[in-house]
């Protein structure tokens, strides 16, 4: 959601700038914008749409030289997608500039109160009320920009990441954040702003990330001071070393990066278990399971929390550490349990899941968990990320980063991750047989050759796209493990061709469902031999009796399944527990191919962000 770019130094703002909301787009956007200071005046454009048409209206409309910028990408929240609500916004005076990311919830009163005063407002955004408010509070004061930032933001609720320009005083920019991130990056002679580290990776490799509740004024030729908002406090700044680099968030010879991030599958699942997995030991170190295992051990229960994608992957999990470690598990939407006043205690173990380390229900309901005793674990992709700062400890998917909006190789690292940890608690409780777990070892090591080969369904994949790509509805069916990954495949047909999907237990279908089985509904059946094999059979054959149309994802060398089925999908064999790592890859491969095939925004699907930073 929203994107936030800023440069300040000797180079030309403008192509870091766009380059840079390039990098952020897939974060979801509606509009875009620019603001560049020339050492004389501010120029700026803006315009609803994509930053390839914010680029062509920009070089129409303004010079594109000076080498302070910033700009934005905007998922609109107050105010629909138009060129007047897209930021940045500019103060009553002309001096003061905005851009902003998040959501300023007590903006009505405060507008109400700033017209009084004698304020006009252009857009219906909440941002144009924020950088009048810092305009009135800078006069009324006479404070310098920092410090009317500062007054301002104390007279706020909600969330945002800024970052603000003022004209009178043209060598700083000053940024902040509460509940939306935002990067600093650190070069010789000049800084860069952004939501992530991506836009400003080539340039420099050290940066601060912001924490919540803290601002920075950002000088040329001086250092970064960063300070509470609150109090004033001064805080160190904390400098990082990134450790993504520039390949790793290019295409890569891909014509999307759902289609990258679907083939790195197999890279990405070694690195998440590169050095915690050793299987001829028989060992799995996981530093953030090992420093906390009382807690885990004497866990009366564990819930996990989680949105979207990630809360599939909790769902895997739940099967999985139930069944290894005999904890109960519980798994929640954050969005549902931040709000029910759920009953926990320092007896619970929260996990709280999510690729972005973002994600505003999940931190709600880390928050919540926290302040009632709970010990909270953070299962991130995003290093530094928000969520993964706020947990008590964790361990990272290092999945690298994730730009398609569709998550793919978010949710298997996700499992990896929550395998080795159900493997390395089950073997401190004695609740799998060391036969058993020293199998899981060996098979979980090869799990990405078995990926790789699954990945050689894409052409299966893309013809069974090809007859299906025009239908209106399809329904996805699993059982046991593989019923998360039903809901997983139907989430991403749905969000990225727009076609209705659901996902369902098979056996659920005779409870509902099947009323929907005609001749014009693709059922995705995921039928691997092991696990319920000969259930989902015998639903296969009550869908077959209704003239559905069947695709099975079957264990390769499958008879039984290919004889019913219209379509089949074969997949390399693995155990049960472990299959959802296999089963998804054809499910990922086909929503990749049907979008494509219907013309969809593969990458940037409409109304979707990648970070959901806003409730
Ligand atoms: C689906 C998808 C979303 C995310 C959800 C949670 O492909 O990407 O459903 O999984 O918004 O995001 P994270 O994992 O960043 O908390």
């Amino acid at each position: 959601m929203c994107g936030i770019v800023g440069y300040i130094g000797y180079r030309e703002a403008y192509p870091i700038v766009i380059k840079g909301l390039k990098r952020l787009e897939y974060r979801g956007y509606d509009s875009a914008g620019v603001m560049l200071y020339d050492g004389n005046d501010i120029k700026l454009s803006k315009t609803k749409g994509k930053v390839v048409d914010l680029e062509a209206k920009a070089l129409k409309e303004i010079s594109t030289n000076g080498t302070i910028g910033i700009g934005h990408t905007r998922w609109a929240t107050h105010g629909v997608p138009n060129d007047v609500n897209s930021h940045p916004h500019v103060s009553n005076s002309g001096d003061l500039v905005i851009i902003h990311n998040g959501i300023i919830e007590n903006y009505a009163p405060l507008k109400v109160e700033l017209i009084k005063r004698g304020y006009v407002f252009h857009s219906d955004t909440d941002t144009e009320v924020l950088v009048n408010l810092i305009e009135e509070v800078q006069k009324k004061e006479n404070l310098k920009l920092g410090k009317a930032v500062q007054v301002a933001l104390n007279q706020v609720f909600g969330a945002y990441a800024i970052a603000v320009f003022d004209k009178k005083n043209p060598d700083e920019i000053v940024v902040a954040r509460l509940g939306s991130p935002l990067a600093i990056g650190i070069g010789e002679g000049e800084y860069f702003i952004a939501s992530d580290a991506s836009p400003f990776i080539e340039y420099t490799s050290n940066a601060v990330y912001l924490e919540d509740g803290e601002m920075a004024n950002i000088r040329l030729h001086k250092p970064m001071k960063i300070r509470k908002i609150k109090d004033d406090s001064l805080v160190d700044p904390y400098i990082q070393e990134l450790q993504m680099n520039l390949e790793q968030i290019e295409k890569g010879g891909y014509d999307h990066f759902m289609l990258k991030e679907i083939f790195e599958q197999p890279d990405v699942i070694t690195d998440t278990y590169r050095g915690r997995l050793h299987a001829n030991e028989g060992i799995i170190q996981m530093s953030g399971v090992e420093d906390n295992l009382e807690k885990f051990l004497n866990a009366e229960r564990i819930i996990i929390v989680a949105c979207g994608t990630s809360w599939h992957a909790g769902l895997v999990a739940e099967y999985i550490l139930e069944e290894f470690t005999r904890i109960p598990v519980e798994v929640e939407y954050a969005s549902e349990f931040r709000y029910r006043n759920p009953i926990i205690n320092s007896k619970d173990v929260v996990i709280a899941i999510s690729q972005s380390g973002e994600t505003a229900d999940t931190m709600a309901a880390i928050k919540l968990a926290k302040e009632k005793g709970a010990f909270v674990y953070g299962v991130c992709n995003v290093v530094g990320s928000s969520i993964s700062r706020e947990t008590h400890a964790g361990s990272h998917t290092h999945a690298g980063p994730e730009i398609g909006v569709a998550s793919t190789k978010a949710f298997t690292t996700q499992i990896t991750v929550l395998i080795m940890m159900a493997l390395r608690l089950a073997k401190a409780k004695g609740t799998l047989s060391k036969t058993d777990f020293h199998r899981y070892l060996q098979e979980l090591e090869i799990i990405p050759e078995k990926v790789k080969e699954a990945l050689e369904t894409n052409d299966k994949a893309k013809e069974i796209a090809t007859i299906f790509k025009n239908s209106h509805n399809c329904l996805y069916l699993g059982r046991g493990y593989n019923f998360p990954v039903a809901l997983e495949g139907a989430l991403k047909l749905k969000e990225i061709s727009y076609i209705h999907a659901e996902g369902y237990p098979a056996a659920e279908m005779k409870h509902g469902p099947i009323a929907l089985i005609d001749e014009r509904m693709p059922v995705i059946v995921i039928a691997p031999k092991q696990g319920h094999y000969d259930k989902i059979v015998s639903n296969i054959q009550e869908i077959k009796s209704r003239s559905g149309i069947i695709i099975a994802v079957v264990t390769k060398g499958d008879t039984q399944v290919r004889g019913l089925a219209d379509h089949i999908i074969e997949i390399p064999e693995t155990s049960d527990a472990l299959s959802p790592l296999i089963t998804t890859i054809p499910l990922q491969l086909l929503s990749y191919h049907i979008a494509v095939l219907r013309g969809c925004n593969v990458d940037q699907p409409r109304n979707l962000a990648k970070s959901v930073t806003v409730e």
